[in-house]
């Protein structure tokens, strides 16, 4: 099984950005986490970062004929982007949305998330370990 995990904006900042809220692991440890929770699970693992929304569209667009499941964390895009949700319709991977922290406990215009619907479910508000969830529910996803 192969698995896409995609990273929206500012999340190249964990670490040192509003660590109350996001935790201290940087980037890189979440992603050295992923490769070792992946190789426990015999996932092939493929991690990218972007600030840009369109770089984002293009790794979803990238991802149809290789990743049997998306793992994304859209950042602020989450409340904004049509595109994203679009690009993930289009493609039709079976895709998992989470967050590092708690939107739905946090200001309102976090509330609403234009990812949810096209996700398969949604996983928040467990730090770092909302990926290591979400990775292990990806195991058990199967293409409709
Ligand atoms: C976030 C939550 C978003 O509201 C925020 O814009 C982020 C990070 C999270 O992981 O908790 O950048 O997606």
């Amino acid at each position: 099984m192969k698995v896409l995990v995609i990273h929206g904006p500012n999340l190249n900042l964990l670490g040192s950005r509003e660590p109350e809220t996001y935790g201290s692991a940087t980037l890189d440890d979440i992603n050295r986490m992923l490769r070792e929770e992946a190789s426990r699970l015999g996932i092939e693992l493929s991690t990218v970062q972007s600030n840009s929304e369109g770089a984002l569209v293009e790794a979803i667009q990238a991802a149809s004929g290789w990743a049997d499941v998306i793992i994304i964390n859209p950042a602020a895009y989450t409340h904004t982007s049509v595109a994203l949700r679009d690009a993930i319709s289009a493609v039709g991977i079976p895709t998992i949305e989470v967050h590092l922290s708690n939107i739905h406990a946090r200001e309102e215009f976090r509330h609403k998330s234009h990812i949810a619907p096209v996700a398969i479910g949604q996983i928040a508000g467990f730090g770092a370990d909302s990926y290591r969830l979400a990775l292990i529910a990806a195991k058990n996803v199967t293409r409709a």
